[in-house]
């Protein structure tokens, strides 16, 4: 069964959040994350168009953007074998597994020489949250971390993040160029249709 009130609740509470705290980028984070953390707790309304990974590369579904694009939610999916490039976001953006495994390198440039600095690697089980920023590190690039099956997992971004143009970075020369990423959707989910009984 898809839950699809889970989504739609989380949207109207992270709507109300930014509505009171937009210019207050530590608590929408904090009270960010407890919203993702609750989302992300059941793995049962994702609706299957928007859980399918691509044949060759990762995908980026949009979920929901905000009518005044102060946020939008994505589902991102991995399939074995799939990475993201090193890249960054610009804004703030908080991250949680759905499903899966996920691996996330993080990267610094380094003050001096401006070189990137691997900084290490950390592992994402369903349930677990990662933030992004500007202000606390942005630079990573994510994996699945496993073999056999796709891994997803539901991010929110301080802004419509598909169409927010930021850089991906070259791990031997460190150089970077623009990119902007997109959507892999052209439809939206339909959190509006009360009469649907499984919602
Ligand atoms: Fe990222």
């Amino acid at each position: 069964m898809q839950n699809i009130a889970r989504l739609r609740d989380f949207v109207q509470a992270f709507t109300r959040l930014i509505d009171e705290a937009a210019d207050d980028q530590a608590r929408v984070m904090d009270s960010g994350e407890v919203l993702l953390a609750d989302l992300i707790r059941h793995d049962d309304w994702l609706p299957e168009a928007y859980s399918q990974p691509g044949l060759t590369e990762y995908r980026q579904y949009l979920l929901h953007c905000d009518p005044l694009e102060r946020f939008s939610i994505v589902s991102f999916v991995w399939g074995p074998g799939q990475s993201t490039p090193i890249h960054d976001h610009g804004v703030w953006g908080i991250i949680g597994v759905l499903r899966g495994l996920e691996r996330c390198e993080e990267f610094a440039p380094d003050p001096q020489t401006g070189k990137l600095l691997a900084l290490g690697t950390h592992e994402l089980h369903p349930g677990s949250i990662d933030l992004v920023s500007p202000r606390i590190g942005d630079i990573h690039r994510v994996s699945n971390g496993l073999n056999d099956a796709p891994s997803i997992s539901i991010h929110v971004y301080g802004t419509n993040i598909g169409t927010h143009s930021r850089h991906i970075y070259d791990p031997n020369t460190s150089s970077q160029h623009h990119f902007v990423s997109g959507y892999s959707n052209e439809e939206i989910i339909n959190l509006w249709n009360y009469s649907d009984t499984d919602s």
